[in-house]
């Protein structure tokens, strides 16, 4: 997918359908399903790794997965994580980011808001699209007090909404929203003209990322309340990708069951 499509899914009308993937094969079948978006998440160190956060995931780990994941992938856009502790100032985010598109990605992304303003400029100015990511960020989840809904209240909603305007103002192509009040998701996808892509964060977005082994019911660890288990019902990966596909697509997922 050329970048500009993106943007052409806001403007239609049309939801963006976006899961993670960590190697080939799975990028691949997924690609050959017609998901929009691959994501390279840093939620591999939850479901590769079995670590308990994402913070131990490294570079070198996103990179690898990257690149296995770019030879899957013929028609989707790929978006890699910049891992913990690896965009702490301006030059080291556009070493790194640089190193991620490298290894096969078409864009990176970034958890945070306005206090990586140097970071989003300094990657714009050198051309490289970035996805950013506001409302829960497991990265700052010592900071957070746990995996909790971000935005309930006015000024932290306030705060997300500036964030997002900022992001879109300093060139930020997308922007993941992570568990925030569907209200509030919703408010900001009308607020901004890059699309979002939401995860727990309603059906107002203008897009939906799952964790693949979530949604593949593969995952045996916690799961928050916005996860479906798409294999259910159905009898293979395929039908479960299509199905997601055609949920989000349709609207009917996510519904106020998988919604805050
Ligand atoms: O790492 C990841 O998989 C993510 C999604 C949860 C959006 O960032």
């Amino acid at each position: 997918m050329i970048l500009s499509q993106l943007q052409s899914f806001k403007e239609n009308s049309e939801k963006i359908t976006c899961l993670t993937a960590y190697d080939a094969s799975f990028a691949k079948l997924f690609d050959e399903c017609g998901v929009d978006v691959i994501l390279v998440g840093d939620s591999l160190g939850n479901v590769i790794q079995g670590s308990k956060n994402t913070l131990s995931v490294t570079m070198q780990d996103m990179i690898y997965h990257t690149q296995a994941a770019a030879k899957g992938v013929q028609n989707a856009l790929l978006i890699a994580d910049m891992p913990y502790q690896s965009y702490t100032n301006a030059e080291q985010t556009l070493k790194n980011a640089e190193c991620l598109m490298s290894a096969g990605a078409h864009m990176i992304k970034f958890e945070g808001g306005s206090e990586y303003e140097a970071s989003f400029k300094l990657l714009q100015a050198n051309n490289i699209p970035v996805c950013g990511h506001l409302g829960l960020q497991p990265q700052s989840i010592v900071e957070m007090g746990g995996y909790k809904v971000q935005g309930k209240d006015e000024q932290s909603a306030q705060r997300i909404l500036k964030d997002a305007k900022m992001l879109e103002s300093w060139g930020v192509k997308t922007i993941v929203l992570e568990c925030v009040p569907a209200k509030l998701a919703s408010k900001i996808s009308k607020a901004i003209s890059i699309p979002t892509i939401g995860i727990g964060a309603g059906v107002g977005c203008d897009g939906q990322v799952l964790v693949s082994y979530d949604m593949l019911g593969i995952n045996t660890g916690y799961l928050p309340k916005f996860v479906k288990n798409f294999l259910t019902g159905n009898d293979s990966i395929e039908s479960a990708v299509n199905d997601y596909i055609n949920s989000v697509k349709s609207q009917n997922f996510p519904n106020d069951e998988y919604s805050y």
